[in-house]
């Protein structure tokens, strides 16, 4: 049974304060949480206040990107050791809005995923396609294409390491959101790219979690698909309330 995993992207937002203020307020929320793992992504700055408000609890936190040098010559950038030092077990790779903002290529997101395995860190790894290649009939295409690359050369003890968000550029901040059923085939897909990559057991042990516009109300929908093991959630984790109803969607009791 994978373990399924809620993680919020803060992208650009928070201070140290609210940071603080934050993970406080969504320990007591989470407390009694054993149905899945929680993870925060605030920005570089925030990352040590976050890593001490959350000692202690099931928390975790995640820094937002990382170089692939350990150090370097690289202004600007922050490497793994560097994240580990400050507190952070989880570093997100090649968010859409990074391959947008700064260029990312999918060689480039294979370099920063060797460097986070190196380092230590549990790599969430996004793929996805934008608008024009779903209207265009290219969904599996870029799959395709970001798996190849992005996973290039890993062995399979590495892949096994790996979380996938599969994200679809179109549902990012629109409050469009994939239907379960769509993203549910998005992710067998990678499933089937894990089991041909990499093998049968690291493919069924590979978490793939779902972004794009995830809320409280839209999360029971997404958690009710076996395929969608978790939910990777911008806006929606800016606010303790909607985070925590977020990682405590309604389920059956029987549910892992
Ligand atoms: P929204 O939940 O704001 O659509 O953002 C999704 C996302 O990009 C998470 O990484």
């Amino acid at each position: 049974m994978r373990r399924r995993v809620m993680a919020g992207n803060w992208k650009m937002y928070k201070t140290i304060a609210a940071t603080s203020a934050f993970i406080e307020g969504l320990k007591a929320r989470v407390a009694s949480v054993d149905h899945c793992e929680v993870v925060v992504a605030p920005p570089f700055t925030a990352l040590r206040a976050a890593a001490e408000a959350a000692r202690g609890s099931k928390i975790r936190i995640a820094a937002q990107d990382l170089h692939w040098d350990r150090e370097g010559a690289h202004t600007g950038d922050v490497s793994a050791g560097m994240l580990a030092e400050a507190g952070a077990t989880h570093v997100i790779i090649g968010h859409s809005e990074r391959r947008r903002d700064h260029g990312e290529t999918d060689e480039v997101v294979n370099r920063k995923l060797r460097a986070a395995l190196t380092g230590g860190l549990t790599p969430i790894v996004c793929v996805g396609e934008t608008l024009a290649e779903r209207e265009a009939g290219a969904t599996r295409q870029v799959l395709d294409r970001q798996f190849e690359r992005g996973f290039a050369g890993l062995t399979s003890s590495e892949f096994s390491h790996i979380i996938i968000a599969y994200e679809p550029v179109w549902a990012i901040g629109t409050g469009r959101t994939a239907t379960p059923e769509m993203a549910a085939e998005s992710h067998r897909y990678l499933r089937e790219l894990g089991r041909r990559g990499f093998g049968e057991t690291e493919a069924e042990g590979l978490r793939i979690l779902y972004g794009g516009s995830v809320k409280p109300d839209n999360i029971g929908g997404l958690m009710s698909e076996n395929e969608i093991d978790g939910a990777l959630v911008g806006g929606a984790s800016l606010d303790v309330e909607s985070f925590a109803a977020i990682v405590n969607y309604p389920r059956a009791r029987s549910a892992g």
